[in-house]
């Protein structure tokens, strides 16, 4: 292989056009593509900006030409040429340098490459676990290459924001102790510290509290998170927030502070028509659509029944009413012509999430189709119509049982009737704040309070004294920002007192002994003049994702991970030395054809 010795880089390929006409120019980067033509080779040269074209004639230069025979699909080259007009008919308009060509006279290949399992130019085919696997081919690709830069300019931009308005970036431990976000966390064992662990921050949360302790008043950290839980398509185990915190502010200015950040990253890739951020109760966002993080963008609003049809003698309907259950339904515009396959997908894609069947009833030209209304009285019937604005034309559907697995199922379902219907603007970005969530709900499973968002969140002052009497009843400060239907941020005022940390943590059922062993540390510093403050999250990666219009937060981590948390690249995580395992006085207690 040849050296660049001798040889400087004189132009990026953008910054190359007809002005450049008649210069020597010494250009570096990887072979796109080689065609043979007529006796001339033509090579496209792909650096980190764009491609040019490189012809390579025998006629001028014989050595060149002979080597350029050898080139193949990712060589990485340097060549010395001169920037001439491409002739008539060869120009390529969709191209930025389509006009000019390199006509070459030095070539130098500076490695050569085997055939790439990723295909760099065009589509990506292949499947995404060798784009991962070699992910720093996957990487070339100029679409990925665009997410990058994308993440670049947001965090750039947060950064001049936060530094604008007097934040500072403060860093914060990875190696600490648990921070209750509601996932498992990520255990470091200690050598020093025999039999001890620290653990990967869920969030910055504690610290960020500590430090406005300290009287730093405005703090923000691109801060990486480690969370063990289950993974989708918008969450990593490994993840990028934006944090921030501070102090003395109330609710209202801290929201509208977010929206000026939020907006101006909108700006910096290009959008400005966004319009006002929506506010919802999460009372509100439940009932008119299933979930905390609706997707605004279209209606197929959920309409709840169970009063009209309490009564009824469909027994599936009144039965779950009687039970504490509701019926609920989303009337789904125009379909009324689905067919039953149609009917029965849907109503297998409810049962994912739990619903015991789909009602329905469809408004055909030819009369009222349904298996449900022969059960239902003529006054129960047009009651339902009315109640959900149908017309001839519409397809209604519904799901009867307890609250939890209706809005789990139409929430599903308003969303997939939205993508099967065409119902999104994929160009509109909608933001909504969802406030007024319950501080704590019951875990049944562990028949105790959990927090909704952490323990730290403050309670609304009008509910304080309902912490003792029924605390599922007490609402917190806190808010989450939603853009189409994802959580891409969320947030609180927090509690600053230590009796009434502690009066949380006791309706979280924690004793006092537990209470002082995990945050003791974050109870003593508000001993010393706390002040008030709070503060949110925005999940970077979320973010970056929608602004770049991508389905998974994958296309915008450099090196992300797969559903089972593991790097098909550096195969991570990976077994290790029995010696690394006796320092840290651990024991692997598997059977040896369980570990993989
Ligand atoms: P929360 O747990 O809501 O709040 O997290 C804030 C935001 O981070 C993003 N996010 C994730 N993104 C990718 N992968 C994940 N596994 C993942 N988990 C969360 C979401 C979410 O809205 N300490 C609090 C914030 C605060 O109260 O200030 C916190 O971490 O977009
Ligand atoms: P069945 O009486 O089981 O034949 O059900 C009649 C109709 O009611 C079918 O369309 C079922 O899908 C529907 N159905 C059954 N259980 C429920 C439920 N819990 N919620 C809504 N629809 C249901």
């Amino acid at each position: 292989m040849e050296t660049m010795k001798g040889l400087k880089r004189s132009h990026y390929t953008n910054d190359l056009s007809k002005a450049e006409i008649g210069a020597e120019v010494t250009l570096t980067g990887w072979v796109q593509r080689r065609r043979d033509h007529g006796g001339l080779i033509f090579v496209d040269l792909r650096d980190r900006f764009g491609l040019v074209q490189v012809v390579f004639s025998p006629d001028q230069q014989q050595e060149a030409f002979a080597k350029a025979e050898d080139l193949r699909k990712e060589y990485v080259i340097a060549i010395v040429g001169e920037v001439a007009k491409r002739p008539e008919g060869t120009i390529n308009p969709d191209l930025a340098t389509g006009e000019i060509e390199i006509n070459v006279q030095e070539l130098r290949i500076l490695d050569s490459a085997k055939t790439p399992p990723v295909q760099i130019d065009g589509e990506k085919k292949v499947g995404e676990d060798l784009r991962l696997k070699y992910r720093y081919l996957d990487l070339r690709r100029p679409e990925m290459q665009e997410n990058l830069i994308l993440r670049h300019k947001v965090m750039k931009k947060v950064r001049d924001f936060m530094d604008q308005k007097h934040f500072l970036e403060i860093e914060t431990p990875m190696l600490t102790r648990s921070t209750p976000e509601g996932a498992r966390d990520y255990l470091v064992p200690s050598r020093v510290n025999a039999g001890k662990f620290y653990a990967l921050p869920q969030s910055p949360q504690l610290f960020k509290q500590l430090l406005m302790v300290s009287g730093l008043e405005r703090y923000f950290q691109i801060a990486k998170c480690f969370r063990d839980e289950d993974l989708r398509a918008d969450r990593q185990p490994e993840f990028t927030q934006i944090d921030i915190e501070m102090s003395f502010m109330n609710q209202e200015k801290i929201m509208s502070l977010m929206e000026e950040l939020i907006k101006e990253l909108l700006a910096e890739v290009g959008i400005t028509d966004v319009g006002e951020f929506t506010r919802l109760s999460y009372a509100e966002a439940m009932e008119r659509y299933g979930s905390d993080a609706p997707d605004l963008r279209f209606a197929l609003e959920l309409v709840d029944i169970s009063e009209i049809v309490a009564e009824a003698e469909f027994n599936v309907f009144s039965g779950t009413v009687e039970s504490g259950g509701q019926v609920k339904g989303i009337n789904a515009k125009g379909c009324a012509d689905f067919s039953r396959k149609d009917l029965d997908e849907l109503t297998e894609y409810v049962g994912i999430y739990g619903a015991k069947g789909l009602a329905w009833i469809a408004l055909r030209e030819d009369g009222i189709n349904s298996p449900i209304t022969k059960f239902l009285s003529e006054e129960e019937l047009t009651g339902i119509i009315e109640e959900m604005e149908a017309e001839e034309g519409d397809l209604l559907l519904f799901v009867a049982d307890q609250p939890k697995v209706v809005a789990a199922a139409l929430s599903n379902l308003r969303e997939k009737l939205a993508v099967e219907l065409e119902l999104i603007d994929e160009d509109e970005f909608n933001f909504a704040w969802v406030t007024d969530f319950p501080l704590v709900e019951a875990d049944e499973e562990e028949g105790r309070f959990v927090s909704l968002h952490h323990p730290f969140t403050a309670p609304k002052d009008e509910d304080i004294e309902l912490l003792t009497e029924d605390p599922a009843q007490v609402k917190a400060k806190a808010y989450d920002l939603v853009l189409n239907g994802v959580e891409i941020g969320g947030g609180s005022l927090r509690i600053h007192n230590r009796e009434l940390q502690e009066q949380i943590f006791e309706i979280l059922d924690l004793s006092p002994a537990e209470i002082e062993e995990k945050f003791g540390f974050l109870l003593e510093a508000f001993d010393y003049g706390a002040p008030p403050h709070g503060g949110i999250a925005f999940g970077l990666d979320r973010l970056v994702m929608l602004l770049g219009g991508l389905d998974t937060i994958r296309d915008v981590i450099a090196f992300p991970k797969t559903q089972n948390a593991t790097c098909l690249l550096t195969e991570a995580p990976s077994n290790i030395d029995q010696e690394q395992l006796e320092e840290l006085n651990l024991e692997i207690d598997i059977e040896e054809e369980d570990l993989l």
